[in-house]
């Protein structure tokens, strides 16, 4: 495979930081009064998280989940595998999955309804990225940080083959670089 090469910058940390506080507010103020379980998806989703939570001034419990779809390449198949579960009770919880990125959807919509089964009091989503052009499933994250174009996303938490992850921005794979699914 031929070098990376990385693209423009799309999201500067001081941009993802100031709607991470945005998004706080307003979970604060959407769960007035409850108590929250705030679940991040591992690897991806734990900057966005650490930004997300100091601004969310509830009762809260924290938690990380991961969960991989399986398949080859830059893109997931809808089989997903549960790796590290939830270490709470979620019975009558308000769950919020915090997650880097939705795709195809596959994987945060099998994750919803298993944690559904659980019979929490409610479960949503908050997405620091959605790329709705790729989504092969019906599923809309309540809160979401930025709308992507249909790109191979890097940084700030989101890897290629498990590099760039630690960049402090948002970018991109140039496409040339990108196998094909
Ligand atoms: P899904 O296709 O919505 O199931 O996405 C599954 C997971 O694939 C996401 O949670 C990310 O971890 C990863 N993913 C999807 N798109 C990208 C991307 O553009 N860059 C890096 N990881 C991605
Ligand atoms: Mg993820």
């Amino acid at each position: 495979m031929t070098e990376e090469t990385i693209g423009k910058i799309l999201y500067t940390e001081d941009e993802i930081r100031a709607r991470a506080a945005e998004l706080g507010k307003q979970i604060t103020q959407d769960y007035k009064g409850e108590e929250l379980i705030i679940l991040g998806t591992l690897k991806g989703a734990v900057m966005w998280m650490c930004d997300l939570i100091k601004n969310i001034n509830l009762d809260t419990k924290i938690d990380f989940i991961s969960a991989s779809s399986y398949g080859s390449g830059t893109t997931s198949t809808g089989i997903v595998k549960v790796s590290k579960d939830v270490d709470f009770d979620l019975y009558k919880k308000n769950v919020l999955i915090v997650e880097d990125i939705i795709d195809t959807g596959f994987t945060l919509n099998y994750l919803k309804k298993y944690l559904q089964d659980r019979r929490p009091k409610s479960v949503k989503i908050c997405t620091m990225l959605d790329k709705p052009s790729r989504r092969r499933v019906d599923l809309t994250a309540e809160y979401i940080g930025f709308v992507v174009d249909d790109l191979f996303i890097i940084g700030y938490g989101l890897d290629f083959d498990q590099k760039y992850r630690n960049l402090p921005y948002i970018s991109y794979l140039e496409p040339s670089v990108v196998p094909e699914e």
